[in-house]
């Protein structure tokens, strides 16, 4: 009787533990091994181009005549107009309004990248740590933090796209599912989308 209990519970026990491995992502399948080609993967996502031009009254000296050009400077100019930051910590109301006004009525958007924002302190401080000491000539007066969570947004963007801008192809999802899953992936800056 007790062995045929104990049958009972060691079968209930296997089939509850199949269920929880069974509904979580499976990573085993994801080869972490493989590189991303920046090319290959940087359409996937269709990003609506920034508005930098809302903050031409403001920001207007460090965008060259020749172009948008993203800079270190004018990240930290349209993040100091809109008091994105206070200290360290991300201010989510005025995160939310300055996107509003780089990215239009594209709502779907302005939710990703707000999460991205509200979720990019740590990256951000880990690629502020790995900064080489000496800055770039001509930038020093800029802080690149604004920038780095420009890139740190932009790769939030990469993993979490709004499916209708989302390319559903087989190299678009290994690349979304290696920087999901892939420690070495999530940490690196290379190999993944550049920021706009
Ligand atoms: C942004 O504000 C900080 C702190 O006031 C200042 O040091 C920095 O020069 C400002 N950046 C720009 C691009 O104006």
């Amino acid at each position: 009787m007790d062995k045929d209990r104990a049958l009972i519970i060691c079968s209930l026990s296997a089939i509850l533990y199949s269920t929880i491995v069974g509904s979580a992502p499976a990573p085993a399948d994801v080869d972490c091994s493989r590189r991303q080609d920046f090319n290959a993967v940087r359409g996937c996502c269709t990003i609506p181009t920034f508005h930098f031009k809302a903050f031409q009254k403001q920001c207007g000296r460090y965008m060259p005549e020749s172009g948008p050009r993203v800079s270190p400077c004018l990240y930290d100019c349209i993040f100091n107009a809109t008091g994105v930051l206070t200290g360290s910590e991300v201010d989510a109301e005025n995160a939310r309004s300055m996107l509003k006004r780089l990215l239009g009525n594209n709502q779907d958007f302005v939710d990703v990248y707000l999460d991205g924002m509200l979720q990019c302190p740590g990256a951000v401080d880990a690629m502020l740590r790995s900064k080489r000491p000496r800055p770039m000539p001509g930038v020093e007066q800029c802080s690149p933090v604004p920038l780095y969570y420009g890139i740190c947004t932009t790769k939030h963007m990469f993993n979490y796209c709004p499916s209708s801008s989302w390319s559903d192809t087989e190299l678009c999802e290994t690349a979304r599912l290696q920087n999901l899953h892939c420690p070495t992936m999530r940490a690196s800056r290379g190999g993944g989308p550049r920021p706009i």
